[in-house]
């Protein structure tokens, strides 16, 4: 059984990717300006890269590519380069921010939730400049976007438009006045820029976020694999972790017990492309966030949705 939930979640766990693929992002000059940099930075740590940069053999920057294999179907991430036809040369800014921060695109489509805006419409605005500036100033790409595969019913007008009733709140944060500036810099790297609220949080059936477990660790619809439980609870979380650990772990993937976090798990990934980017000082700032959560002794293994698929995976291996 073990056997095939390794097998399963390989196949689902994008196979073009090699353990040492680099994302074809180019390095950034010294002399781009404040803007460029920080844009840079951030299509880094928001995890643009993982989707639109791909650490695949045939990737380019910007040119999308990406396969998403998800229960409502395949969606492949988009060329997002200046390409006036293929890209997103002739968006304007406010284009831009609109698709970030309401998830639409300038002709008023609703983006599937596969592209995080759930996340990034918690952005501040003057990140979301500082990607558009970054962006802007790219190569452009001329491949052309796949389409999406998505599975019936869930392409029929209208169910996106429901479900995002259910699941998108738009705006920023609100700040804490109880909080200091480590603890909002360490919430908004968490909810807005990385979305590790999105996977660390379960789902149900309806690919809803179940907010009563947030943070208690994510699962789901549709896949067996299981991402454990973030909140400082001694045994279910990472109460037993300490800062540097946490630091240590997002640098590099090794864990406070010796053994480490590897391809093609998506979290080795992450790390690899997006997490280890954060400077130290931020990954303090996780950290620090992370402690502040009330502790919860939630096991995501236990969750109806990942036994029920790890039922079906023993039945599938059964002859
Ligand atoms: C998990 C994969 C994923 C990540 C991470 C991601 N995107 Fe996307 N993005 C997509 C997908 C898929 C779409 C297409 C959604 C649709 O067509 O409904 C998309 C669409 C877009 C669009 C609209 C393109 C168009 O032609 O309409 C923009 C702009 C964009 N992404 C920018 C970004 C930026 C900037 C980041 C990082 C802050 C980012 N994306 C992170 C998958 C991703
Ligand atoms: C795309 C989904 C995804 C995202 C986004 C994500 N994680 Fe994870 N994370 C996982 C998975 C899967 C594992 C399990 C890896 C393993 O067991 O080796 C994991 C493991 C971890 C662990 C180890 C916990 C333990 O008990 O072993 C920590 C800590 C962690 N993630 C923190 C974060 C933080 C902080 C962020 C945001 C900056 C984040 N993750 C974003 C999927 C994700």
């Amino acid at each position: 059984m073990w056997m095939m939930m390794l097998l399963g979640c390989a196949r689902s766990a994008h196979l073009e990717r090699l353990p040492d693929a680099q994302a074809p992002v180019p390095v950034v000059a010294d002399d781009t300006s404040e803007a460029y940099q920080r844009g840079a930075a951030l299509y880094r740590q928001g995890s643009c890269v993982g989707c639109h940069s791909p650490p695949f053999a045939d990737a380019t920057h910007l040119g999308g590519g990406r396969d998403l294999p998800t229960l409502f179907g395949v969606f492949y991430a988009p060329n997002i380069s200046p390409h006036p036809t293929a890209g997103i040369g002739s968006w304007t800014e406010a284009d831009f921010v609109r698709a970030m921060r309401v998830g639409r695109a300038p002709d008023g489509r609703r983006y599937w939730p596969t592209f995080p805006y759930m996340t990034y419409t918690r952005m501040t605005d003057a990140d979301l400049h500082a990607l558009w500036v970054y962006l802007r100033e790219q190569p452009a790409v001329p491949t052309p976007s796949k389409e999406h595969e998505v599975r019936a019913p869930y392409g029929f007008p209208g169910l996106l438009g429901l479900w995002r009733t259910l699941a998108f709140r738009k705006g920023e944060l609100e700040p804490d006045p109880a909080r200091d500036a480590t603890w909002h810099r360490g919430r908004y790297l968490v909810r807005a820029v990385s979305y590790c609220d999105q996977c660390h949080t379960p789902r149900n059936g309806l690919g809803l976020v179940r907010r009563r477990h947030d943070m208690a660790g994510g699962a789901n619809p549709g896949k067996a694999d299981v991402h454990p439980n973030l909140t400082p609870h001694p045994e279910a979380g990472i109460g037993a972790w300490t800062q540097d650990d946490i630091g240590t772990y997002l640098a590099t993937g090794r864990k406070p017990d010796g053994t480490r976090t590897e391809m093609p798990d998506i979290m080795a990934e992450k790390i690899h492309d997006s997490f280890s980017w954060f400077s130290e000082t931020d990954r303090g700032a996780i950290a620090v966030y992370l402690a502040s959560l009330p502790p919860s002794d939630f096991d995501p293994e236990q969750w109806g949705m990942v036994r029920r698929a790890r039922r079906r995976a023993v039945r599938r291996a059964e002859p």
